[in-house]
């Protein structure tokens, strides 16, 4: 199949060209400038040269605090430009696979959420990718909408990278790496959303699919887990969302549960701590984050 990546840079679309292409995928990369997903044209004009099969968007405004102050831009990135690539497609026949989050969800649930499940975004982000999931079906029936979390990979900033960093600065001036420890979720590995993708794009299932990793943590779980894997010696202790406030209001509990995809027999999706383990191991032997 011809697969036309758009975000190609970012975290998600670096690696999402390199699984589609070890899988014998020709795969074409573009992201921002070279095309703009807010302005239809720009997209229509990419879409029609490529001429995919299927267009993955892995673009977004992804600056979760920013989108609270740069509300325009926010609904103009996520909401019109998923709709702007779902008219785009129509016009060619193909199919879209697009990215959504768990932000859609309020936080207030008490066990994992499956696709159903209502969707009542607390934040500006949240309520903007919402929108985009909404524009995408209304503009494109063959559309596949993948929600997902906690996301971390060897390209781009994420919360591994973070601990990483202040981790070995806490190693050296002793004072202890304060996280929250009353937000729970899924941390999810890139490659492994890719996989995952790749069980789907080739079928006729489509809508909305939640595809995180199995398990869930709290943050400060998750980063206990990053200093034991990575070797740093840092004291870690725990604090709350109020003591850690944050410009736009994040999920207290926003677990997913991938019940679509294992309806389907399709979930590929590790265990987090496995995946978590893997995904360390392959970052401490390249020494890239060195
Ligand atoms: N990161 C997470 O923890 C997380 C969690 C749940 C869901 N998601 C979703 O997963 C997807 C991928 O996230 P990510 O972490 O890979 O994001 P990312 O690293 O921020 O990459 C997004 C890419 O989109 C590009 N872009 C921004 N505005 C654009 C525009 N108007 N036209 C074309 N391209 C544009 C960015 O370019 P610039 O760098 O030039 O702006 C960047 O290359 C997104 O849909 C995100 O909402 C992420």
């Amino acid at each position: 199949m011809k697969i036309l990546v758009i975000g190609h840079k970012g975290q998600l679309g670096t690696d999402m060209c390199n699984v589609m292409k070890d899988a014998k995928h020709e795969v074409e990369g573009i992201d921002f400038p070279d095309i703009d997903i807010t302005s239809f044209d720009s997209v229509a004009s990419v879409v029609s040269l490529s001429k995919p099969n299927v267009i993955v968007n892995c673009a977004a405004f992804t600056a979760v605090n920013d989108c609270e102050t740069k509300q325009e831009l926010a609904y103009a990135v996520n909401a019109d430009g998923a709709g702007n690539i779902g008219r785009a497609a129509a016009s060619i026949r193909a199919k879209v696979l697009h990215i959504s989050t768990d932000y859609v969800f309020s936080g207030v649930a008490a066990s994992p959420l499956v696709e159903t499940d209502p969707c009542e975004p607390q934040s500006v982000y949240g309520k903007s990718k919402l929108a985009g999931e909404i524009a995408l079906a209304k503009e494109l029936k063959e559309h596949f909408i993948f929600r997902i979390a906690w996301l971390y990979g060897a390209n781009g900033n994420n919360f591994v990278k973070t601990i990483c960093r202040v981790g070995r600065e806490r190693s050296v001036d002793g004072k202890a790496l304060r996280v929250v420890d009353d937000q729970f979720g899924t941390p999810t590995w890139t490659v492994d959303v890719c996989r995952q993708a790749l069980q789907v794009i080739g079928t006729s299932h489509y809508g909305i699919y939640h595809c995180t990793s199995q398990g869930e943590c709290s943050w400060l779980e998750f980063a206990t887990r990053i200093l034991q894997q990575f070797g740093i010696r840092a004291k870690i202790e725990p604090c709350t969302t109020n003591e850690y406030p944050q410009p736009a209001p994040r999920p207290a509990y926003s677990v997913l549960d991938n019940a679509k995809l294992r309806s389907l027999a399709l979930d590929v999706m590790p265990d987090w701590e496995e995946s978590f383990d893997h995904f360390a191991a392959q970052i401490k032997a390249s020494g890239v984050w060195n």
